[in-house]
């Protein structure tokens, strides 16, 4: 093969490292396993990233958080109007409902707020303070014996959607 001389070497092996790094940046859901498998929840994580397409050939992590959290905007904003629904049960139920109503429209706040922040680390605190008013809402209902109820199932949720949420803007930061 003395017909490929260095330039079409060069140039041949330029082609092929552009089609070669195309394919690896469409795989699908590439940046998802990437990302999910450095999280101790792996399959949660799967789970709620591949519920929304736009994770499948998401090319950053940023993009991932924002699926994140309006997986966690939504998933909350039914529980808060599930809470304001419910109108007989348990007294310490409806006690807490009381309080967990405001306590999730401030986690809902925070959801939408975080996504506009300037810097990544913002979005991770606008985060932790969503899941710090959702473990308010768990002590009242421990305190009026209600932390077996419905309340406490969709506490675990909700905390575990914005563990997720806050994992991947600490990853945005660092990535
Ligand atoms: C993603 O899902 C939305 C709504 O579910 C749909 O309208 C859109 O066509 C889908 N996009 C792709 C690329 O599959
Ligand atoms: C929130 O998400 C969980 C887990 O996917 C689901 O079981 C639950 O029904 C959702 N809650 C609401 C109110 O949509
Ligand atoms: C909620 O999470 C706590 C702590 O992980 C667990 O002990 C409890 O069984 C969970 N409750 C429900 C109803 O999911
Ligand atoms: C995110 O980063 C902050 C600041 O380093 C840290 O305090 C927090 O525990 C981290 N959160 C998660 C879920 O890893």
């Amino acid at each position: 093969m003395a017909s490929l001389s260095f330039p079409h070497i060069f140039i041949f092996s330029i082609v092929s490292f552009i089609l070669i790094s195309n394919v690896d940046a469409s795989e699908p859901y590439e940046l998802v396993n990437k990302f999910c498998s450095k999280l101790d929840k792996v399959d949660f994580c799967l789970e709620v990233l591949k519920s929304d397409n736009r994770s499948q050939f998401a090319n950053d992590v940023t993009t991932l958080t924002r699926i994140a959290v309006d997986v966690s905007t939504q998933n909350s904003t039914k529980t808060r109007d599930y809470f304001q629904s419910v109108k007989s049960g348990p007294p310490g139920v409806l006690k807490s409902l009381k309080d967990c109503i405001g306590l999730y429209d401030n986690v809902i706040k925070n959801l939408r707020l975080c996504m506009s922040e300037e810097d990544c680390s913002l979005t991770s605190y606008d985060i932790h303070a969503a899941g710090e008013e959702v473990k308010r809402c768990q002590a009242i209902a421990d305190s009026n014996g209600a932390q077996g109820s419905f309340i406490t199932s969709s506490n675990n949720v909700t905390q575990d959607l914005c563990w997720l949420s806050e994992s991947l803007a600490n990853l945005s930061c660092t990535d």
